[in-house]
């Protein structure tokens, strides 16, 4: 049944059909609309539109079709009606007759979209906070099961300083805190109802629409209703917060498909999240991880194709807007999947300790060390990174680390070098002298992840 025959006398053209109904992705929203129906429902008795008795049958039609709807939400997909809108209607029509008419009465499709996808916003927002915090755990276990895991820490992918592993989870900790907070910003502007602004410039019956929105769970009515049907702010934040998290996983991807190779060697993932070659028998290859990088593409797309869409939009409600679900649920469930996915992968991950360490030792990640020991000992920093540098330059040409050259060779670059200097220079040292706040020294490392703990609580 189509909304709007009366001023039509020609059918639809199929093919134009097809391209406008939104059924096949909007389904997605039915329950938001049914929960906003019951809402509407209850407003309509206020303005004495609906009896309270009819009022009370719709709103058990209504909560049948939830039920339905709950339990094979697909099955929606077999009718051919133009939208979730037009579907919801058609089966409370269906369910009760002529009083399901009278629902639409004061309402547009234009405010109802708008409260549906808020709806469904506020519902998916819960579910990515989850998967946000349950990531973050599963890196602050990681964390603590390797704190003395010693490691590479790189700058321009060379070997700059050493960190441990758990550092290195602990920094992914901190991105995904604030993906987190970034979300909850997004939720305190969207929580607002457009429900009661009609197609643009409000409703004619005199609704009380602060309290249609705490019905509904909002904190608050919107305040202009050309506004109201018309922004899609809260998709824009929530693709950005989207695409700024996946930056963050394809980031992490990326260093643990580094630490996977071959050359590095630092980790080996869990044959649960990894795939063979059909060719080549002795290849495992991080798909997992190569996917959550990958899937970073799409996100930011959705975003930028939505900022395109809103571009010199008039107001109030054009059809191009339809146009903001596909994008936003790809690209939420894309986010949702990809930080599910990141956990699995951590999940079996083996550190290999003594690998990371022995490269930890070599690639001179204890220069710096050794300049701020001249530094203590009076020469000018600049000057002390001259010396280490001449240093350097002699030991790998004599294929020795640092601290292989003996003392009689090192004194040849500064006399102000003594035999203390071995102290300083072994790995240990490098990471106990990082006490400062945020430092990768075992006070710190061992207070972020108590700190950590406690947010989750
Ligand atoms: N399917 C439409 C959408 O997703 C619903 C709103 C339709 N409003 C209208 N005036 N045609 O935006």
């Amino acid at each position: 049944m189509a909304l709007w025959g009366g001023r039509f006398s020609q059918e639809a053209d199929q093919q134009f059909k097809q391209f406008n109904d939104s059924l096949r992705f909007d389904y997605r929203l039915a329950e938001q609309d049914i929960v906003g129906s019951v809402a509407w429902s209850k407003a309509l008795v206020t303005v004495g539109v609906l009896t309270s008795g009819e009022q009370q049958k719709l709103e058990l039609a209504l909560n049948e079709l939830l039920d339905e709807v709950r339990t094979n939400p697909k099955a929606i997909l077999q009718s051919d009606a133009e939208d979730i809108h037009s579907w919801v209607e058609g089966q409370l029509i269906g369910k009760v007759g002529d009083l399901g008419k009278k629902l639409h009465t004061g309402r547009s499709r234009n405010d109802q979209v708008a409260t549906d996808l808020k709806l469904w916003c506020k519902d998916q927002i819960v579910h990515i906070q989850k998967a946000l915090v349950e990531l973050q755990q599963a890196l602050v276990i990681t964390a603590e099961n390797n704190q003395d895991a010693v490691m590479p820490g790189y700058t321009h992918l060379q070997r700059a300083q050493p960190i441990t592993f758990a550092h290195w989870c602990l920094a992914y900790v901190e991105m995904l805190a604030r993906d987190e907070s970034r979300l909850q910003d997004a939720l305190k502007r969207l929580n607002v109802s457009p429900l009661g602004c009609g197609a643009l410039a409000g409703t004619a019956y005199d609704i009380d629409r602060e309290q249609l929105a705490s019905w509904l769970g909002f904190a608050s009515a919107t305040n202009n209703s050309l506004d109201s049907v018309s922004d899609r702010d809260h998709v824009l934040e929530l693709l950005s917060g989207a695409s700024i998290s996946m930056i963050h996983l394809s980031r992490f991807a990326e260093d643990l498909i580094f630490f996977n190779s071959g050359e590095a060697g630092f980790v080996e993932l869990s044959d649960r999240v990894t795939s063979g070659s059909s060719l080549m028998p002795q290849k495992k290859n991080p798909d997992a991880l190569e996917l959550i990088r990958g899937k970073c593409g799409r996100v930011q797309g959705s975003l930028t194709g939505m900022m395109m869409t809103l571009k010199g939009l008039p107001l109030a409600y054009n059809k191009d807007m339809q146009e903001d679900k596909e994008g936003l649920f790809d690209a939420l469930d894309t986010w949702l999947a990809c930080l599910h996915m990141a956990a699995l992968v951590l999940d079996g991950i083996q550190v290999k300790r003594s690998r990371c360490e022995e490269a930890a030792k070599q690639g001179y990640a204890n220069a710096t060390e050794l300049a701020d020991y001249l530094v203590a000992k009076g020469v000018p920093f600049r000057e002390a990174h001259h010396i280490v540098g001449e240093t350097i330059v002699v030991a790998i040409a004599k294929g020795k680390a640092l601290e292989e050259l003996s003392l009689f060779e090192l004194q040849k670059f500064s006399d102000a070098i003594s035999v203390d200097v071995y102290d300083i220079l072994s790995l240990q040292s490098c990471l106990d002298k990082r006490l400062a706040k945020g430092g990768v020294a075992h006070e710190q490392v061992q207070q972020a992840i108590v700190q950590a703990k406690q947010r989750f609580r």
